[in-house]
């Protein structure tokens, strides 16, 4: 797969994924918009959201995903989270039923104790999907379904734009990024037995241009996609 490096128009300052959430964690909430994420959720249509008894959520954050989970069903969610700062936001916010600080490529979750993993804006963090995966289908007993929402590979190619923060101190920093093209999710979803059930791509509409001007050059450009993997 091409190295972020290869696309990188900002050069900002990069750091770990533990570090640079720590130091977002307390403007995260503010400056992540529910365009991004939230959006292609709502347009999910082939999970039988009624049917889950208990769900993860890796890479929890602050718990954006599971306050939208729990608009869904009334199921228990544990997350995970590598960031201390971030899981820190997520036990104030109160939506999971255990939080857990680890990595989502091995939680330490119980084998087979779920029907749905959910995984939203992480993967761009991971060097390779694999392991990720991989876990994704350990932690499920079927039938279940794994949701896996992620930065677009084709906008962080066109705009060389990695994720990334203001720091309080005023620099803008970068948090370690990869491309993973949409053929890599393939290879490694259908290596572990998923199916694919669902594609949707978020478009940078009239939504995403209220809330970000400068983007009008960007406008109908894809910013999100969202998998949805099954396990029948
Ligand atoms: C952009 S935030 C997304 C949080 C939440 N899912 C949301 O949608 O708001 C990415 C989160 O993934 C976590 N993360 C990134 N790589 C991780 C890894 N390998 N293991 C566990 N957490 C990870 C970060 O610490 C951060 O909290």
């Amino acid at each position: 797969m091409p190295s972020f490096d290869r696309f990188d128009r900002r050069h900002y300052t990069t750091t770990s994924v533990p570090a640079g959430y720590g130091a977002w964690a307390p403007t995260y909430e503010s400056t992540v918009e529910d365009c991004m994420d939230l959006a292609l959720l709502n347009r999910i249509a082939s999970v039988p959201w009624d049917g889950v008894t208990r769900a993860a959520d890796l890479g929890c954050g602050s718990g954006r995903t599971a306050s939208w989970l729990r608009t869904i069903g009334p199921f228990p969610i544990d997350g995970v989270d590598i960031t201390p700062e971030m899981l820190q936001l997520a036990r104030t916010r109160g939506v999971h039923d255990r939080l857990v600080h680890g990595d989502v490529r091995s939680t330490g979750l119980d084998t087979g104790a779920y029907d749905l993993v959910v995984c939203c804006l992480v993967d761009e963090h991971l060097p390779d999907l694999g392991p990720l995966y991989e876990e994704a289908r350990r932690l499920l007993v079927p039938p279940a379904t794994f949701v896996m929402v992620g930065f677009h590979p084709f906008f962080i190619m066109s705009t060389g734009m990695p994720t990334h923060f203001d720091s309080t101190d005023g620099d803008t920093l970068a948090i370690e990024t990869h491309v993973h093209l949409l053929g890599e999710h393939m290879a490694a979803a259908g290596g572990t037995g998923f199916q694919a059930s669902e594609l949707h791509e978020q478009l940078v509409d009239d939504e995403f241009i209220r809330l970000k001007p400068s983007w009008e050059a960007c406008r109908d450009w894809p910013f999100s996609y969202a998998w949805v993997w099954s396990l029948p």
